[in-house]
């Protein structure tokens, strides 16, 4: 495996890809790889000659007083991952090489990244949309893959690469992967290391609320009693705060109040400690 640390080593690596007639996957992360990461990888390597990963941990995306600093950096480890399931490359640029002196530039996607984690994580999504964006520039890739987990994230992503023309063709370069999760339930994720044990055994209530909540919303209860009693759950089983827990429109992200022709998702993100957690399911039409 190759490591570039700087953008024309990267460009070089790439171009001898090109020059010998291989197609090339992107796997973005920010590095603190699982299970969930190396599943993306996996994919990738299932739809290309070539697997480029990038880990950065992307400040723009990070909010004030978020976790910015304490966010989890093991470079040496997740390359020694990546050698082993067989990445051709690694992309793992420092935040000068990202973001030189002066930069000055932004991706705004409207609409889609407004509402959930948009709403309670202000500018986040103009961070996610901007990196990615110099990502798939500095790459070129021929397919990008996300996880399912950050279902708004890829959204986002996909609007803004439709919008831009930046990857082609549109429908089926960006391509999501269902969410990898731990034996009871609980989504992976990099943040899932800053839970105690008691929180992480409470974390578990999230994904058992959520099937509990589609369960009764599939059954034909009104959703809004379904996502009350989730609520509830979360707080009774040790959550601080329930940022969101909605139904969408699983493409615009549109608020829902039911499910209906159009697949929808169950959307939650809530607080247990200083951890923030995220999942997300999808939710069929009331069976008649
Ligand atoms: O999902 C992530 O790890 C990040 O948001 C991403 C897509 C790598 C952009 O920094």
């Amino acid at each position: 495996m190759q490591t570039a640390r700087e953008l024309d080593v990267l460009r070089t690596a790439v171009a001898a890809f090109r020059d010998a007639g291989e197609t090339v996957a992107l796997v973005p992360t920010m590095g603190a790889l699982h299970e969930g990461h190396l599943t993306l990888v996996r994919a990738a390597k299932a739809r290309a000659d070539r697997v480029a990963v990038s880990i950065f941990v992307n400040p723009t995306q990070f909010g004030p007083n978020e976790d910015l600093a304490a966010y989890p950096r093991q470079l040496a480890e997740d390359s020694a991952m990546l050698e082993a399931e067989g990445v051709d490359l690694l992309w793992a640029p420092d935040a000068g090489e990202m973001y030189p002196e002066g930069f000055a530039s932004a991706i705004s996607v409207a609409g889609v990244s407004e509402g959930f984690c948009g709403a309670s994580r202000p500018g986040h999504f103009d961070g996610v949309a901007t990196v990615v964006g110099k990502l798939f520039n500095q790459v070129r890739p021929d397919v990008a893959l996300f996880g399912e987990k950050d279902w708004q994230q890829l959204a986002v992503i996909r609007r803004m690469a439709r919008d831009l023309d930046l990857m082609q063709p549109h429908a089926d370069a960006i391509l999501g992967v269902p969410t990898v999760r731990e034996a009871d339930g609980l989504a992976m994720s990099s943040r899932n290391r800053y839970l105690s044990s008691d929180q992480r055994a409470a974390a578990a209530t999230l994904p058992r609320a959520m099937g509990e909540a589609i369960a009764r919303i599939e059954a034909g209860e009104p959703a809004r009693a379904a996502l009350v009693a989730l609520e509830e759950k979360l707080l009774a089983a040790g959550f601080g705060q329930v940022d969101y827990a909605g139904l969408a429109d699983a493409a615009s992200l549109e608020p829902i109040d039911a499910p209906g022709e159009r697949p929808a998702r169950l959307m939650v993100a809530a607080r247990i400690g200083g951890t923030r957690l995220i999942d997300n399911m999808a939710v069929e039409p009331p069976r008649r």
